[in-house]
Protein backbone atom coordinates (compact mmCIF):
# COMPACT_ATOMS: atom_id res chain seq x y z
CA UNK A 1 0.00 0.00 0.00
CA UNK A 2 2.83 2.47 1.18
CA UNK A 3 4.64 2.01 -2.62
CA UNK A 4 1.91 3.60 -4.93
CA UNK A 5 1.06 6.20 -2.21
CA UNK A 6 2.96 9.19 -3.57
CA UNK A 7 1.44 7.86 -6.93
CA UNK A 8 -2.06 8.56 -5.51
CA UNK A 9 -0.98 11.65 -4.05
CA UNK A 10 0.07 12.79 -7.76
CA UNK A 11 -2.69 11.63 -8.76
CA UNK A 12 -4.64 13.86 -7.04
CA UNK A 13 -2.53 16.73 -7.32
CA UNK A 14 -2.86 16.41 -10.79
CA UNK A 15 -6.01 16.19 -11.20
CA UNK A 16 -6.67 19.19 -8.70
CA UNK A 17 -4.80 21.58 -10.38
CA UNK A 18 -5.70 20.77 -13.79
CA UNK A 19 -9.46 21.66 -12.43
CA UNK A 20 -8.49 24.56 -11.46
CA UNK A 21 -6.63 25.67 -14.15
CA UNK A 22 -9.47 24.85 -16.88
CA UNK A 23 -12.09 26.71 -14.42
CA UNK A 24 -9.60 29.16 -14.10
CA UNK A 25 -9.52 29.55 -18.21
CA UNK A 26 -13.52 29.04 -18.37
CA UNK A 27 -13.92 32.52 -16.44
CA UNK A 28 -10.74 34.05 -18.35
CA UNK A 29 -12.33 33.26 -21.90
CA UNK A 30 -15.77 34.05 -20.47
CA UNK A 31 -14.44 37.98 -19.15
CA UNK A 32 -12.71 38.49 -22.57
CA UNK A 33 -16.00 37.05 -24.40
CA UNK A 34 -18.01 39.87 -21.74
CA UNK A 35 -15.54 42.54 -22.52
CA UNK A 36 -15.61 42.66 -25.87
CA UNK A 37 -19.54 41.58 -26.48
CA UNK A 38 -21.73 42.08 -23.58
CA UNK A 39 -20.05 44.85 -22.32
CA UNK A 40 -23.41 47.35 -22.70
CA UNK A 41 -25.76 44.45 -22.13
CA UNK A 42 -28.49 44.06 -18.98
CA UNK A 43 -28.57 42.79 -16.33
CA UNK A 44 -30.51 39.61 -17.00
CA UNK A 45 -28.17 39.07 -20.05
CA UNK A 46 -25.33 39.00 -17.26
CA UNK A 47 -27.19 36.66 -14.95
CA UNK A 48 -27.52 33.97 -17.97
CA UNK A 49 -23.77 34.79 -18.99
CA UNK A 50 -22.97 33.98 -14.93
CA UNK A 51 -25.11 30.86 -14.76
CA UNK A 52 -23.51 29.52 -18.18
CA UNK A 53 -20.27 30.13 -16.97
CA UNK A 54 -21.14 27.91 -13.74
CA UNK A 55 -22.59 25.54 -15.78
CA UNK A 56 -19.80 25.32 -18.80
CA UNK A 57 -17.04 25.26 -16.02
CA UNK A 58 -18.81 22.13 -14.32
CA UNK A 59 -19.83 20.22 -17.40
CA UNK A 60 -15.83 20.93 -18.73
CA UNK A 61 -14.46 19.92 -15.10
CA UNK A 62 -16.85 16.59 -14.46
CA UNK A 63 -15.59 15.14 -18.34
CA UNK A 64 -12.26 16.19 -17.38
CA UNK A 65 -11.93 14.49 -13.89
CA UNK A 66 -14.05 11.26 -15.51
CA UNK A 67 -11.41 11.08 -18.80
CA UNK A 68 -8.49 11.66 -16.16
CA UNK A 69 -9.70 9.06 -13.82
CA UNK A 70 -10.75 6.53 -16.91
CA UNK A 71 -7.22 6.88 -18.12
CA UNK A 72 -5.82 6.86 -15.04
CA UNK A 73 -7.68 3.61 -14.56
CA UNK A 74 -7.02 1.60 -17.72
CA UNK A 75 -3.11 2.87 -17.14
CA UNK A 76 -3.36 0.87 -14.08
CA UNK A 77 -5.16 -2.00 -15.56
CA UNK A 78 -2.74 -2.62 -18.17
CA UNK A 79 0.02 -2.09 -15.50
CA UNK A 80 -1.91 -4.91 -13.44
CA UNK A 81 -1.74 -7.14 -16.42
CA UNK A 82 1.55 -6.50 -17.11
CA UNK A 83 2.32 -7.51 -13.54
CA UNK A 84 0.12 -10.89 -13.91
CA UNK A 85 1.53 -11.95 -17.11
CA UNK A 86 5.41 -11.10 -15.64
CA UNK A 87 4.19 -13.05 -12.29
CA UNK A 88 2.81 -15.99 -13.48
CA UNK A 89 5.77 -16.13 -16.45
CA UNK A 90 8.37 -15.94 -13.49
CA UNK A 91 6.19 -18.53 -11.98
CA UNK A 92 6.36 -20.77 -15.17
CA UNK A 93 10.02 -20.10 -15.90
CA UNK A 94 10.58 -22.06 -12.33
CA UNK A 95 12.01 -25.27 -12.80
CA UNK A 96 10.59 -25.97 -9.43
CA UNK A 97 7.04 -27.47 -9.00
CA UNK A 98 5.42 -24.72 -7.15
CA UNK A 99 2.17 -24.99 -5.81
CA UNK A 100 0.55 -22.18 -3.59
CA UNK A 101 -2.34 -23.13 -1.06
CA UNK A 102 -3.92 -22.61 1.96
CA UNK A 103 -4.60 -24.52 5.84
CA UNK A 104 -7.20 -26.54 3.99
CA UNK A 105 -4.96 -27.61 1.47
CA UNK A 106 -6.86 -25.50 -1.29
CA UNK A 107 -4.92 -24.55 -4.67
CA UNK A 108 -4.85 -21.00 -5.15
CA UNK A 109 -1.88 -21.21 -7.61
CA UNK A 110 -0.04 -24.07 -9.89
CA UNK A 111 2.83 -23.58 -12.21
CA UNK A 112 4.22 -25.28 -15.47
CA UNK A 113 6.56 -27.31 -13.14
CA UNK A 114 4.17 -28.37 -11.06
CA UNK A 115 1.91 -29.87 -14.13
CA UNK A 116 4.95 -31.82 -15.89
CA UNK A 117 5.85 -33.56 -12.48
CA UNK A 118 2.47 -34.09 -11.41
CA UNK A 119 0.15 -34.30 -14.44
CA UNK A 120 -2.38 -32.54 -12.88
CA UNK A 121 -3.05 -28.57 -15.22
CA UNK A 122 -3.45 -25.78 -13.64
CA UNK A 123 -7.38 -25.85 -14.19
CA UNK A 124 -8.16 -29.33 -12.95
CA UNK A 125 -6.19 -28.26 -9.56
CA UNK A 126 -7.13 -24.51 -8.77
CA UNK A 127 -9.53 -24.70 -5.90
CA UNK A 128 -9.42 -28.09 -5.28
CA UNK A 129 -7.87 -29.75 -2.58
CA UNK A 130 -4.24 -30.44 -3.21
CA UNK A 131 -4.37 -34.09 -4.54
CA UNK A 132 -0.18 -34.97 -4.94
CA UNK A 133 0.20 -35.67 -1.05
CA UNK A 134 -0.38 -39.54 -0.50
CA UNK A 135 -1.92 -40.87 2.04
CA UNK A 136 0.26 -42.30 3.98
CA UNK A 137 1.94 -38.60 3.80
CA UNK A 138 -0.73 -36.16 4.53
CA UNK A 139 0.37 -36.26 8.25
CA UNK A 140 3.38 -35.26 7.39
CA UNK A 141 2.17 -32.81 5.71
CA UNK A 142 -0.13 -31.46 8.21
CA UNK A 143 3.22 -31.42 10.52
CA UNK A 144 4.93 -29.35 7.61
CA UNK A 145 1.79 -26.71 7.75
CA UNK A 146 2.26 -26.36 11.14
CA UNK A 147 5.53 -25.61 11.52
CA UNK A 148 5.05 -23.31 8.55
CA UNK A 149 2.55 -21.61 10.20
CA UNK A 150 4.35 -20.94 13.33
CA UNK A 151 7.40 -18.87 10.79
CA UNK A 152 9.66 -21.81 10.44
CA UNK A 153 9.96 -22.38 6.76
CA UNK A 154 10.19 -26.49 5.78
CA UNK A 155 13.27 -26.21 4.25
CA UNK A 156 14.34 -29.06 1.90
CA UNK A 157 12.80 -31.97 2.73
CA UNK A 158 12.72 -35.19 0.75
CA UNK A 159 9.46 -36.98 0.46
CA UNK A 160 7.15 -38.29 -2.02
CA UNK A 161 4.73 -36.69 -4.16
CA UNK A 162 1.81 -38.78 -6.25
CA UNK A 163 1.02 -38.32 -9.78
CA UNK A 164 -1.99 -37.98 -11.82
CA UNK A 165 -1.58 -41.07 -13.08
CA UNK A 166 -0.92 -42.70 -9.38
CA UNK A 167 3.02 -43.28 -9.17
CA UNK A 168 4.69 -42.01 -6.45
CA UNK A 169 8.08 -39.40 -7.47
CA UNK A 170 10.68 -38.70 -4.83
CA UNK A 171 10.64 -35.21 -4.36
CA UNK A 172 12.53 -32.59 -2.47
CA UNK A 173 9.99 -30.40 -0.89
CA UNK A 174 10.26 -26.99 0.63
CA UNK A 175 6.90 -25.70 2.42
CA UNK A 176 7.14 -21.76 3.19
CA UNK A 177 4.57 -19.74 4.96
CA UNK A 178 2.94 -17.07 1.97
CA UNK A 179 1.96 -13.63 3.31
CA UNK A 180 -0.37 -12.25 0.86
CA UNK A 181 -3.70 -10.86 3.09
CA UNK A 182 -3.63 -12.89 6.30
CA UNK A 183 -0.43 -14.35 7.58
CA UNK A 184 0.27 -17.48 8.08
CA UNK A 185 -2.99 -18.53 5.52
CA UNK A 186 -1.27 -19.59 2.73
CA UNK A 187 1.46 -21.50 2.22
CA UNK A 188 4.07 -22.05 -0.96
CA UNK A 189 5.33 -25.29 -1.94
CA UNK A 190 8.39 -25.96 -3.98
CA UNK A 191 9.33 -29.47 -4.89
CA UNK A 192 12.02 -30.41 -7.56
CA UNK A 193 12.32 -33.99 -9.09
CA UNK A 194 14.87 -35.97 -7.49
CA UNK A 195 14.22 -39.27 -9.03
CA UNK A 196 17.66 -39.00 -10.87
CA UNK A 197 19.85 -38.52 -7.35
CA UNK A 198 17.93 -40.79 -5.23
CA UNK A 199 18.82 -43.39 -8.73
CA UNK A 200 22.33 -42.17 -8.61
CA UNK A 201 22.73 -42.90 -4.89
CA UNK A 202 21.59 -46.53 -5.11
CA UNK A 203 23.91 -47.16 -7.66
CA UNK A 204 26.61 -45.34 -5.45
CA UNK A 205 25.12 -47.52 -2.99
CA UNK A 206 25.68 -50.64 -4.89
CA UNK A 207 29.04 -49.90 -6.69
CA UNK A 208 30.17 -49.35 -2.83
CA UNK A 209 28.51 -52.75 -2.70
CA UNK A 210 29.62 -54.50 -4.91
CA UNK A 211 33.13 -53.20 -4.69
CA UNK A 212 32.69 -55.08 -1.35
CA UNK A 213 31.44 -57.72 -2.55
CA UNK A 214 34.24 -58.08 -5.21
CA UNK A 215 36.64 -57.84 -2.56
CA UNK A 216 35.27 -60.48 -0.10
CA UNK A 217 34.88 -63.02 -3.12
CA UNK A 218 38.16 -62.64 -4.41
CA UNK A 219 39.00 -63.73 -0.81
CA UNK A 220 36.82 -65.88 -0.07
CA UNK A 221 36.96 -68.10 -3.51
CA UNK A 222 40.67 -68.23 -2.19
CA UNK A 223 40.24 -69.95 0.79
CA UNK A 224 37.28 -72.43 -0.39
CA UNK A 225 38.58 -73.46 -3.60
CA UNK A 226 41.96 -75.49 -2.62
CA UNK A 227 39.51 -77.26 0.31
CA UNK A 228 36.25 -77.73 -1.93
CA UNK A 229 39.09 -79.26 -4.45
CA UNK A 230 40.20 -81.92 -1.77
CA UNK A 231 36.64 -82.27 -0.59
CA UNK A 232 35.66 -83.10 -3.34
CA UNK A 233 38.65 -85.63 -4.23
CA UNK A 234 37.95 -87.27 -1.97
CA UNK A 235 34.55 -88.39 -1.30
CA UNK A 236 35.18 -89.27 -5.29
CA UNK A 237 37.79 -91.47 -3.94
CA UNK A 238 35.63 -92.62 -0.75
CA UNK A 239 32.82 -93.75 -3.16
CA UNK A 240 35.07 -95.71 -5.48
CA UNK A 241 35.48 -98.17 -2.29
CA UNK A 242 32.09 -97.90 -0.43
CA UNK A 243 30.48 -101.19 -0.71
CA UNK A 244 27.40 -99.92 0.81
CA UNK A 245 24.37 -98.49 -1.31
CA UNK A 246 22.77 -96.04 1.36
CA UNK A 247 26.21 -94.76 1.79
CA UNK A 248 27.11 -93.99 -1.61
CA UNK A 249 23.56 -92.30 -1.72
CA UNK A 250 24.81 -89.87 1.28
CA UNK A 251 28.20 -89.72 -0.92
CA UNK A 252 26.26 -88.90 -4.19
CA UNK A 253 24.68 -85.88 -2.31
CA UNK A 254 27.98 -84.59 -0.93
CA UNK A 255 29.27 -84.93 -3.94
CA UNK A 256 26.95 -82.28 -5.31
CA UNK A 257 26.82 -80.58 -2.72
CA UNK A 258 30.57 -79.80 -2.48
CA UNK A 259 30.18 -79.27 -6.60
CA UNK A 260 27.13 -76.58 -5.96
CA UNK A 261 30.21 -74.83 -3.33
CA UNK A 262 32.47 -74.64 -5.89
CA UNK A 263 29.71 -73.63 -8.33
CA UNK A 264 28.89 -70.83 -6.04
CA UNK A 265 32.19 -69.45 -5.33
CA UNK A 266 33.18 -69.44 -9.14
CA UNK A 267 30.00 -67.05 -8.98
CA UNK A 268 31.42 -65.29 -6.65
CA UNK A 269 34.66 -64.79 -8.93
CA UNK A 270 32.22 -64.11 -12.33
CA UNK A 271 30.67 -61.50 -10.18
CA UNK A 272 33.71 -59.49 -9.36
CA UNK A 273 35.21 -59.85 -12.50
CA UNK A 274 34.37 -60.47 -15.42
CA UNK A 275 36.09 -63.07 -17.44
CA UNK A 276 37.85 -62.90 -20.59
CA UNK A 277 35.31 -64.27 -23.01
CA UNK A 278 36.38 -67.05 -25.09
CA UNK A 279 33.81 -67.48 -27.85
CA UNK A 280 33.64 -70.45 -29.92
CA UNK A 281 30.80 -72.15 -32.03
CA UNK A 282 28.58 -74.27 -28.97
CA UNK A 283 25.84 -76.76 -29.77
CA UNK A 284 23.39 -75.29 -27.95
CA UNK A 285 21.70 -78.54 -27.24
CA UNK A 286 25.01 -79.93 -26.15
CA UNK A 287 25.69 -77.31 -23.53
CA UNK A 288 21.82 -77.10 -22.09
CA UNK A 289 22.70 -81.12 -22.11
CA UNK A 290 25.54 -80.45 -19.90
CA UNK A 291 24.31 -77.94 -17.42
CA UNK A 292 21.47 -80.86 -17.20
CA UNK A 293 23.24 -83.48 -16.27
CA UNK A 294 25.37 -81.53 -13.67
CA UNK A 295 21.98 -80.36 -12.28
CA UNK A 296 21.10 -84.82 -12.24
CA UNK A 297 21.79 -85.30 -8.54
CA UNK A 298 19.73 -81.96 -7.45
CA UNK A 299 16.57 -82.96 -9.64
CA UNK A 300 16.59 -86.59 -8.93
CA UNK A 301 16.75 -85.55 -5.41
CA UNK A 302 14.01 -83.65 -6.04
CA UNK A 303 12.19 -86.03 -8.19
CA UNK A 304 11.28 -83.40 -10.61
CA UNK A 305 9.70 -84.37 -13.89
CA UNK A 306 11.88 -82.79 -16.10
CA UNK A 307 10.32 -82.16 -20.30
CA UNK A 308 12.80 -81.61 -22.45
CA UNK A 309 11.98 -80.74 -26.23
CA UNK A 310 15.32 -79.70 -27.50
CA UNK A 311 15.20 -81.59 -30.77
CA UNK A 312 14.24 -78.48 -32.69
CA UNK A 313 17.47 -77.09 -31.61
CA UNK A 314 19.69 -79.85 -32.99
CA UNK A 315 22.34 -78.63 -34.67
CA UNK A 316 21.67 -75.38 -33.65
CA UNK A 317 25.15 -73.39 -32.41
CA UNK A 318 25.20 -70.16 -31.01
CA UNK A 319 28.85 -67.87 -31.07
CA UNK A 320 29.54 -67.97 -27.36
CA UNK A 321 31.89 -68.36 -24.53
CA UNK A 322 30.72 -72.09 -23.30
CA UNK A 323 31.28 -71.77 -19.50
CA UNK A 324 29.69 -68.34 -19.69
CA UNK A 325 26.80 -70.10 -21.43
CA UNK A 326 26.31 -72.84 -19.20
CA UNK A 327 26.12 -70.50 -16.57
CA UNK A 328 23.52 -68.86 -17.43
CA UNK A 329 21.37 -71.94 -18.25
CA UNK A 330 22.71 -72.78 -14.67
CA UNK A 331 21.59 -69.98 -13.17
CA UNK A 332 17.97 -70.10 -14.78
CA UNK A 333 17.37 -73.91 -13.83
CA UNK A 334 18.73 -73.83 -10.68
CA UNK A 335 16.29 -70.71 -9.74
CA UNK A 336 13.78 -73.34 -11.28
CA UNK A 337 14.42 -75.72 -9.42
CA UNK A 338 14.48 -73.78 -6.04
CA UNK A 339 11.04 -72.63 -6.98
CA UNK A 340 9.70 -75.83 -7.33
CA UNK A 341 7.68 -78.10 -4.81
CA UNK A 342 9.25 -81.77 -4.35
CA UNK A 343 7.98 -83.38 -7.81
CA UNK A 344 7.16 -80.30 -9.41
CA UNK A 345 7.64 -79.89 -13.01
CA UNK A 346 9.82 -78.48 -15.27
CA UNK A 347 10.16 -77.73 -18.86
CA UNK A 348 13.17 -76.58 -21.00
CA UNK A 349 12.51 -75.56 -24.37
CA UNK A 350 14.68 -74.81 -27.58
CA UNK A 351 14.43 -74.03 -30.95
CA UNK A 352 15.86 -71.92 -33.53
CA UNK A 353 13.88 -68.69 -35.60
CA UNK A 354 14.50 -66.00 -37.26
CA UNK A 355 18.25 -66.17 -37.40
CA UNK A 356 17.72 -66.22 -33.45
CA UNK A 357 17.95 -69.45 -30.93
CA UNK A 358 15.00 -69.39 -28.50
CA UNK A 359 15.17 -71.41 -25.19
CA UNK A 360 12.58 -71.29 -22.33
CA UNK A 361 12.54 -72.74 -18.87
CA UNK A 362 9.12 -72.93 -17.75
CA UNK A 363 8.35 -74.22 -13.81
CA UNK A 364 5.29 -75.04 -11.84
CA UNK A 365 6.78 -73.52 -8.69
CA UNK A 366 6.10 -70.55 -6.29
CA UNK A 367 6.36 -67.97 -9.02
CA UNK A 368 7.59 -64.14 -8.36
CA UNK A 369 5.50 -61.80 -6.40
CA UNK A 370 4.54 -58.48 -8.58
CA UNK A 371 6.12 -56.38 -6.15
CA UNK A 372 9.50 -58.25 -6.67
CA UNK A 373 9.55 -58.37 -10.48
CA UNK A 374 10.72 -55.27 -10.98
CA UNK A 375 13.58 -55.94 -8.53
CA UNK A 376 15.17 -59.55 -9.58
CA UNK A 377 17.77 -58.53 -11.89
CA UNK A 378 19.36 -56.27 -8.82
CA UNK A 379 22.29 -57.66 -7.65
CA UNK A 380 22.03 -59.82 -4.26
CA UNK A 381 17.73 -59.15 -4.28
CA UNK A 382 16.81 -62.45 -3.01
CA UNK A 383 13.40 -63.62 -1.49
CA UNK A 384 15.88 -66.65 -0.13
CA UNK A 385 16.41 -67.71 3.03
CA UNK A 386 19.97 -66.60 4.24
CA UNK A 387 22.25 -68.70 3.23
CA UNK A 388 20.55 -70.16 0.68
CA UNK A 389 20.73 -67.59 -2.57
CA UNK A 390 23.09 -64.78 -2.93
CA UNK A 391 20.57 -62.54 -5.31
CA UNK A 392 23.49 -62.54 -8.21
CA UNK A 393 22.61 -65.39 -10.27
CA UNK A 394 19.94 -63.48 -12.82
CA UNK A 395 22.15 -60.22 -12.47
CA UNK A 396 25.12 -62.53 -13.94
CA UNK A 397 22.39 -63.92 -16.37
CA UNK A 398 21.65 -60.92 -17.60
CA UNK A 399 24.98 -60.01 -18.15
CA UNK A 400 25.68 -62.49 -19.78
CA UNK A 401 23.44 -62.22 -22.05
CA UNK A 402 24.27 -58.81 -22.26
CA UNK A 403 27.20 -59.71 -23.62
CA UNK A 404 25.99 -62.32 -25.81
CA UNK A 405 24.11 -59.60 -27.57
CA UNK A 406 20.68 -62.15 -25.91
CA UNK A 407 17.76 -60.97 -24.41
CA UNK A 408 15.40 -62.31 -21.59
CA UNK A 409 11.90 -61.72 -20.55
CA UNK A 410 10.64 -63.43 -17.33
CA UNK A 411 6.82 -63.70 -17.10
CA UNK A 412 5.34 -65.48 -13.60
CA UNK A 413 2.20 -65.73 -11.59
CA UNK A 414 2.47 -66.25 -8.32
CA UNK A 415 1.28 -69.77 -6.93
CA UNK A 416 1.57 -70.96 -10.73
CA UNK A 417 4.78 -70.89 -12.16
CA UNK A 418 7.62 -69.20 -14.16
CA UNK A 419 8.68 -69.13 -17.64
CA UNK A 420 12.12 -67.16 -18.66
CA UNK A 421 12.56 -66.60 -22.38
CA UNK A 422 15.83 -66.24 -23.66
CA UNK A 423 17.25 -65.33 -27.56
CA UNK A 424 20.60 -65.50 -28.00
CA UNK A 425 21.87 -64.62 -32.25
CA UNK A 426 21.76 -68.38 -34.11
CA UNK A 427 25.84 -68.95 -35.62
CA UNK A 428 25.78 -69.26 -38.85
CA UNK A 429 28.50 -71.77 -38.72
CA UNK A 430 27.48 -75.69 -37.17
CA UNK A 431 28.80 -76.80 -34.10
CA UNK A 432 31.56 -79.00 -33.94
CA UNK A 433 30.67 -82.49 -33.04
CA UNK A 434 31.55 -82.96 -28.90
CA UNK A 435 34.35 -85.50 -28.40
CA UNK A 436 32.63 -88.45 -26.70
CA UNK A 437 35.22 -89.85 -24.52
CA UNK A 438 35.43 -93.71 -24.27
N1 LIG B 1 11.94 -69.50 -11.60
C1 LIG B 1 11.70 -68.69 -10.56
N2 LIG B 1 10.60 -68.88 -9.81
C2 LIG B 1 10.34 -68.08 -8.76
N3 LIG B 1 11.12 -67.04 -8.39
C3 LIG B 1 12.22 -66.80 -9.10
C4 LIG B 1 12.57 -67.58 -10.23
N4 LIG B 1 13.71 -67.09 -10.76
C5 LIG B 1 14.05 -66.03 -10.00
N5 LIG B 1 13.16 -65.85 -9.00
C6 LIG B 1 13.18 -64.80 -7.99
O1 LIG B 1 14.21 -63.89 -8.32
C7 LIG B 1 15.08 -63.70 -7.22
C8 LIG B 1 16.47 -63.38 -7.74
O2 LIG B 1 16.97 -64.50 -8.43
P1 LIG B 1 18.53 -64.67 -8.55
O3 LIG B 1 18.81 -65.87 -9.34
O4 LIG B 1 19.13 -63.38 -9.02
O5 LIG B 1 19.02 -64.83 -7.05
P2 LIG B 1 18.74 -66.05 -6.07
O6 LIG B 1 18.24 -67.22 -6.84
O7 LIG B 1 17.90 -65.56 -4.96
O8 LIG B 1 20.18 -66.32 -5.53
P3 LIG B 1 21.40 -67.01 -6.33
O9 LIG B 1 22.45 -65.96 -6.44
O10 LIG B 1 21.80 -68.13 -5.47
O11 LIG B 1 20.91 -67.41 -7.66
C9 LIG B 1 14.98 -64.99 -6.44
O12 LIG B 1 15.33 -64.81 -5.08
C10 LIG B 1 13.50 -65.32 -6.60
O13 LIG B 1 12.72 -64.61 -5.70
MG1 LIG C 1 19.26 -67.85 -8.54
Amino acid sequence: MSDDFPERRWFWATLALSSISIIGLVFAVWELLESHFFRDVDYLTLHYLYVSRGVVSSLLLAFWAAWFVLRARRASERQLRRSRARYRGILNCSPAAIALFDSDLIVAEWNAAAEDLYGYTRAEVLGSKLPTIPAEKQSEMQAFLKQASQGRPVLDVETRHCTKQGALVDVQTNVLPYHEEEPGRYFLEVSIDIRERIRLRQTLLQVEKLTTMGQMAAGTAHHLNTPLASMLLRVELARKHVQNASVDVDLGDLEGNIRYCQQFVRRLLDFSRRPQLTRRVEAIKDTLDSVLSFLSPQLVTKQIHLTLDMDAADGSAVMADRNQIEALFLILITNALDAVQPKGHITVRCHAADDRIHVSIEDDGCGIEPVNLPHIFEPFFTTKPVGKGTGLGLSIAATILQEHEGSMRIDSAPNRGTAVRIELPLSPQAAAPEKVLV
